[in-house]
């Protein structure tokens, strides 16, 4: 039965002019208060705009006020060679964020970064409610895009230091560089646990023990984040790439190029949850603001699943049980590898929980067929709503809304001497000795020493792919000093002869430093057997060992992003060091062996005799490394 009216209501006449009142009043209020399409901040008084709110009702605020096509758009990330042409594209689709992928040198200067960016952003202020957009960049070891900051060792690095305090140090320096040059967010750390070596990402992982990465996650995370992130020294940071991409099998890669990069993780659920959930949870609760979803499928007994379509790890898992509140942001046109249905790929990917699309490129394509979706029901308001109240709360807390442009006050110590000597005392950490006959080092500085090898005046090799470029170079822009220069800074009373290739005669001298090295690569580019990088030692630096190491003392250094096949070369040699890629600060390198620190660097990956061993991680049955996960001699 329905509820029955107050009496003064039960007389018709009363009760008429009543609802009429009623409705009229209705009416007035919807137009006042319940914004329409239409309703841009009148004169700059939205709730949205009123820093003194709660950041959950300013986007709660401003959501209600868009428009769908507006809430698409700042779904949208687009790169800025697709729409350096067309600028006032940010304005007219309302795009939500730009990047540069693999961290291009677009720029020489922080100033001039800055003065890029804000002039997209002028166009994004300029769209109706003035939504300011965020700007992403691989800043994965220093914001190498510009060629005067300073370069960290890559993870496998700092791995090797079992140092997370300093890991977030030098997550800090990288910050303060990044956001100096108006660059808001970093794809960065990888948390990615590298269970076979010969991925072209190993050098991106802490190690192949995830108890690595889970200790290093928090202090990196809030390196990168600070307790502020509208200050200038702090940005957002991505815990990537979720979930399990260092578990592919090798071969089973779903894609031409590569042969383990973006391939399948095939486990136990049990299984993915210790060695790849782990270090997420712990990024998660230290606050990360955004993640990356992996290229890679997971098979967890039913088939093999892409990830930036898999709900119940995107959603279930890391939006319920974890608790993430942040936004998760597609990797590099990964919506694309789902189908090649566009709809499709887009429906699925939505719908799994990806809330940010790096599309890249077709961003056109991309937000007619998001808006098509919605219109068709294929995806529901209410997840869009969702993905643009996550995003745009990472917006107000970083700030944009009160300062959209860049504050480019830090850009004086871009470089600076102390943020370099953070850099080198985390290559120096990481050095990891692994073989000290005689106890050749520490050297005394006083030897009449000769240098050889392809690793030892190249910053290009030391620094590693993601330097200045996607796969890095072997001449980059980057400012920095080699290893021969570190050795001659650290020992200026030493002799020092250089000759890459041991052309140069051998005998008179007391020891020789031949530093043999990868070239520097990035992603499935760097899958063993993919091309021309197979984790062997080059002939070139093969003979300058058989030179030099045939004639006199001496101690290879090898500069890589992984374990690489060094048994065959190792008879004669007294001394041996794993420099991972060291960055910057060559000389870090050169302090361990000298003595002014000592070495104490532990191995984070297992270093297989053969390659045919991989994938070797310990605890493995029948473990039988040439040097086992953990080892490293110290030195005093
Ligand atoms: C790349 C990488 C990812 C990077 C992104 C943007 O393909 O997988 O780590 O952050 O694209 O450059």
């Amino acid at each position: 039965m329905g509820a029955s009216l107050p009496v003064l209501f039960r007389r018709p006449a009363i009760l008429w002019s009543a609802l009429a009142v009623a409705v009229a009043a209705a009416v007035v209020t919807v137009l006042l208060v319940v914004p329409g399409a239409d309703d841009g901040p009148a004169d700059g008084h939205g709730d949205y705009l009123d820093a003194s709110l709660p950041i959950d009702e300013r986007v709660a605020d401003l959501v209600d006020r868009m428009t769908i096509e507006e809430k698409i758009g700042q779904m949208t990330q687009v790169a800025v060679p697709a729409i350096e042409a067309n600028p006032a594209h940010v304005r007219e689709y309302g795009i939500g964020s730009l990047l540069n992928g693999g961290s291009e040198a677009l720029h020489e200067t922080p100033e001039a970064w800055a003065a890029m960016i804000d002039g997209y952003q002028a166009e994004a202020l300029d769209t109706r409610l003035g939504i300011p957009l965020m700007y992403g960049i691989d800043a994965v070891h220093g914001n190498t895009a510009i060629p005067s900051a300073v370069v960290f060792p890559h993870n496998i690095g700092l791995g090797a230091a079992h140092d997370p305090e300093l890991a977030g140090r030098a997550a800090e320096v990288t910050a303060a560089e990044t956001r100096a040059a108006g660059i808001h967010w970093t794809f960065a750390p990888c948390v990615c646990v590298a269970r076979d070596n010969r991925w072209g990402r190993t050098y991106e992982s802490y190690g192949e023990d995830p108890g690595i990465a889970f200790e290093y996650a928090g202090p990196v995370v809030e390196g990168y984040q600070g307790d502020d992130l509208t200050a200038n020294t702090s940005v957002l940071a991505t815990a990537k790439h979720y979930v399990g991409d260092g578990g592919t099998a090798y071969t089973s890669s779903t894609t031409d190029d590569y042969l383990i990069d973006q391939g399948v993780t095939t486990l136990t659920e049990d299984e993915l949850r210790t060695l790849h959930l782990a270090p997420f949870r712990a990024a998660v609760d230290a606050g990360v603001g955004s993640v990356m979803a992996s290229f890679s499928s997971t098979d967890l007994g039913d088939g093999p699943l892409k990830v930036h379509a898999d709900e119940y790890l995107l959603t279930d898992v890391l939006k319920g049980e974890l608790g993430f509140d942040g936004f998760v942001v597609s990797d590099w046109q990964g919506v694309d590898q789902i189908s090649d249905d566009h709809a499709e790929a887009v429906r699925a990917a939505i719908n799994a929980g990806i809330d940010m699309v790096m599309v890249p490129f077709e961003y056109q394509r991309f937000t007619s067929t998001l808006l098509s979706e919605v219109e068709s029901g294929g995806v529901s308001e209410d997840r869009i709503d969702d993905a643009v109240s996550r995003i745009l709360t990472q917006k107000f807390a970083l700030g944009l809304f009160e300062q959209p442009y860049a504050d480019t006050s830090g850009a004086a110590e871009v470089g600076s001497d102390a943020h370099r000597e953070v850099a080198r005392e985390a290559a120096a950490a990481s050095q990891t000795l692994l073989r000290n006959d005689g106890d050749l080092l520490p050297l005394t500085g006083q030897e009449s020493i000769y240098v050889a090898g392809s690793g030892a005046d190249s910053i290009g090799r030391q620094a590693g792919g993601w330097t200045a470029s996607w796969q890095g170079s072997i001449d980059p822009p980057t400012h920095g000093t080699t290893i021969l220069a570190g050795i001659e800074e650290v020992a200026p009373d030493a002799a020092v002869t250089f000759s890459e290739d041991a052309s140069a005669p051998v005998d008179g001298a007391d020891v020789g430093i031949v530093v043999v090295a990868e070239d520097p690569y990035a992603e499935g580019v760097g899958d063993a057997g993919a091309g021309e990088h197979d984790m062997t030692v080059s002939e070139a630096d093969a003979a300058a060992v058989d030179t030099v190491c045939g004639a006199i003392d001496c101690v290879v250094i090898v500069v890589s992003g992984r374990p690489i096949d060094i048994e065959p070369h190792l008879d004669g040699v007294d001394a041996l060091v794993a420099a991972w890629l060291p960055g910057s600060e060559g000389a870090g390198v050169a302090d361990p062996l000298f003595g002014a620190v000592p070495y104490d660097g532990r191995l984070p990956v297992s270093w297989p005799r053969q390659l045919e061993d991989e994938p070797l991680n310990v605890g493995d049955p029948d473990y039988d490394p040439l040097f086992a996960y953990g080892f490293g001699l110290q030195t005093a």
